[in-house]
């Protein structure tokens, strides 16, 4: 898995982030199991409530194009801190990846952390 490109794509993602209301950009990139990059930005809406982050963007988009199995993502926004995957992301993230995906929170400078749905979504809920 090539870690540095995954995050590449994710910080190229995030120029696309439409975010009038918070001004805080991020960008995430999921690597499927076919090899594929899908990548997501956070749209916003003057509503808040349908706003959408970047790593669902980018798991809906997947979604839709038929891919459902997932090795990676990435996320990265304007901080340099690293981004985490809020709440609701990682809930998404467990409908369609086990807590063996690798999750890649990224400084603004492409630095990052990695670590596991598994920790960050324990005993996550499923039907
Ligand atoms: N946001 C994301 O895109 N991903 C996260 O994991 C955290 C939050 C977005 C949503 C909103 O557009 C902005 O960041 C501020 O919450």
């Amino acid at each position: 898995m090539d870690r540095e490109k995954l995050i590449e794509e994710a910080a190229k993602a995030k120029q696309f982030a439409y975010v009038p209301y918070s001004g805080f950009h991020v960008g995430a990139a999921l690597l499927c199991s076919d090899g594929s990059i899908v990548t997501g930005c956070n749209i916003e809406n003057s509503a808040y409530g349908p706003t959408n982050c970047a790593e669902r963007t980018a798991v809906f988009k997947a979604v839709s194009e038929g891919k459902r199995s997932f090795e990676a993502i990435a996320v990265i926004s304007d901080r340099e801190e690293y981004v985490s995957p809020c709440g609701v992301c990682r809930q998404v993230l467990a409908e369609f990846c086990g807590p063996e995906l690798v999750v890649l929170m990224c400084g603004r400078d492409q630095t990052y952390r990695e670590t596991t749905l598994g920790e960050l979504l324990p005993f996550s809920f499923s039907l």
